[in-house]
């Protein structure tokens, strides 16, 4: 049966380790010049229903990198459930493409998409969730720390869909998770629910965000206004600028403590350029990891 990744739940705790242990091993042979052909000229679909420079980039260069290529495809081609239901693109779309990945609002379409199409669906984020993100932010986790257990991560902003992610990270993972966010831009309800449930990892939401910095192994933030709502921006600023990463708040966490961020960055917003450029961030050891860690997603679902 033909598997998706709309989800870091759709893989079990096991999945997910073997995956980013798959994902350190992708980058040694690509960084040693060895191409691996286990697409063998398969052709991926990449939706973008919103601007993306990493995402966009790292799919068709690792589709590239598999040996398969990919196809850019927008909103004026398709608007989903506009021109035609989601139904028809799905089964259209199943014919032509090996894999189709979409970056759109609704989660909910993404879903739907999935439950129609024959070939493996990719989540490259909805307003809910960012999968692939997370495969690179623990896979560069786990290069920087040598583990991916029981750290204590601290997610300080706007409580989004990179902080939904991470509660469904921990709902696989073991970690002390620690939101740092203001009273009007929590997280998803139900997920925060749903990862307590699970009772795998520790899940506490705190409105002062030295007390949620206290002694972290990772600092983790991202922008206060996300793709479609960047009208909110001054008004998130107002709510959340308490919880800017700055050295001053760095310097509570443990000594070794790695900052990363999802990018783009609001320099001087979320996160001030002294600390994202400083010796503690790993940003683009982040950003250049969104390349492995999606071909390994990719090889799991479809060799
Ligand atoms: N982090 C991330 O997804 O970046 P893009 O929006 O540029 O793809
Ligand atoms: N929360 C951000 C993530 C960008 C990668 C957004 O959705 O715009």
């Amino acid at each position: 049966m033909k598997r998706d990744f709309i989800s870091v739940t759709d893989f079990t705790g096991d999945e997910l380790r073997e995956n980013l242990n798959l994902a350190v091993e992708v980058k040694a042979k690509t960084k040693a010049g060895e191409q691996l052909d286990v697409l063998k000229g398969g052709v991926g679909a990449l939706i973008f229903h919103k601007p993306s420079l990493r995402t966009r980039c790292s799919f068709e260069v690792g589709f590239r990198q598999l040996g398969g290529s990919a196809v850019y495809i927008t909103d004026k081609e398709i608007d989903l459930g506009k021109r035609e239901s989601i139904h028809d693109v799905a089964k259209v779309m199943s014919r032509y493409f090996a894999a189709i990945c979409i970056r759109t609002f609704s989660h909910q379409n993404v879903v739907e998409l999935a439950r129609h199409a024959d070939v493996p669906v990719v989540n490259m984020l909805t307003d809910l969730l960012h999968p692939c993100q997370l495969m690179a932010d623990m896979q560069t986790i786990l290069e920087h720390k040598g583990t991916i257990d029981n750290l204590t991560i601290t997610y300080l902003g706007d409580g989004n869909n990179m902080t939904n992610s991470w509660m469904k990270m921990a709902q696989r993972i073991p970690m002390d998770l620690r939101i740092g966010t203001a009273p009007d831009t929590l997280p998803d309800k139900a997920i925060v629910e749903e990862t307590q449930r699970a009772g795998l990892s520790s899940v506490r939401i705190c409105h002062d965000p030295a007390e949620a910095v206290e002694d972290a192994d990772v600092i983790y933030t991202d922008v206060w206004a996300s793709m479609g709502e960047k009208h909110l921006a001054e008004k998130r600023a107002d709510m959340l600028r308490a919880f800017q990463i700055n050295a001053g708040l760095v310097a509570r966490a443990k000594k070794d403590a790695i900052v990363m961020h999802c990018l783009p960055a609001e320099r001087g917003k979320e996160i001030t350029d002294e600390v994202i450029d400083g010796p503690q961030s790993v940003v683009f050891d982040e950003a250049e990891n969104r390349l492995h860690a999606q071909k390994a997603v990719l090889i799991k679902l479809l060799q």
